[in-house]
């Protein structure tokens, strides 16, 4: 079986919640990823502390700006030893050549540079609307994230985020692209947003390279066990 890394989402609001699961997980081959809300309230000193305690972290803050700037920001991630970060692949060609630009002069090693399709709070209507507005027609969620995994291939992008749904097709046609899959639910456990799931397992075995679980094991009453659970149906 593929072996799948297992991301857990740090989606807490303060330094001290967000540390005391680290802490539980001390033991565990996990990556933690910081997201927008843990990021505001704990800064990028949480980062750090999660690298010198010899964690991986995954900095998810969904770049979108013009190419000099989201360079500059990642060169600061690259600067902060994180293992991973993500921008949105609508920032287009000169936005990935920039960061790459940027992260090829500094010593390894050097962050992967994930991609962000669409996101999956769309639904089909929404999304019309919205291509509507930016091109004059109409594309579907599946059309668009699919042309917009194409070019994070052909621009050289380390890996892509997508959703269960798509990882199947996707890992067919990029076996170098590093698939990293959210809205993963053990088996047994609450959906609780999460419209479209899929167990570990099953990830694993349509090659994701790895998964994010949040809620399952952030609020549980019992997170290393899950963990312990999740990392074995994964083959780690
Ligand atoms: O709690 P849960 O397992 O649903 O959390 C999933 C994590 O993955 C959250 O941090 C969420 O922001 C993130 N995510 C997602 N769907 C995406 C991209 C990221 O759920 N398409």
């Amino acid at each position: 079986m593929n072996q799948t890394e297992l991301i857990v989402a740090l989606d807490f609001p303060n330094d001290t919640t967000a540390w005391n699961l680290v802490q539980t997980l001390k033991n565990y081959p996990v990556i933690y990823k910081v997201g927008l809300e843990l990021y505001l309230s704990a800064g990028s000193a949480f980062v750090k502390k999660l690298k010198e305690n010899k964690n991986r972290a995954f900095l998810d803050l969904k770049f979108y700006d013009i190419p000099n700037t989201v360079a500059k920001a990642a060169q600061q991630v690259a600067l902060l030893k994180a293992d991973m970060f993500t921008a949105h692949l609508s920032g287009g060609e000169k936005m990935f050549g920039a960061i790459k630009e940027e992260l090829k002069h500094l010593p390894a090693p050097i962050p992967k540079t994930l991609g962000v399709s669409v996101l999956t709070s769309f639904d089909e209507r929404e999304w019309n609307t919205q291509t509507i507005a930016l091109s004059g027609s109409a594309s579907s969620i599946s059309e668009s994230v699919i042309r917009l995994i194409e070019k994070a291939d052909l621009w050289g992008v380390d890996g892509v985020v997508c959703s269960a749904h798509e990882l199947i097709h996707i890992r067919k046609k990029y076996p170098n692209l590093y698939l990293v899959i959210p809205g993963i639910r053990p088996e047994g456990s609450v959906t609780h947003d999460q419209a479209r799931i899929m167990t570990p397992k099953q990830a694993s075995q349509e090659g994701a390279n790895a998964i994010v679980i949040g809620r399952p094991i952030t609020q549980t009453h019992d997170p290393a066990k899950i963990t312990e659970q999740v990392l074995r149906d994964i083959g780690q």
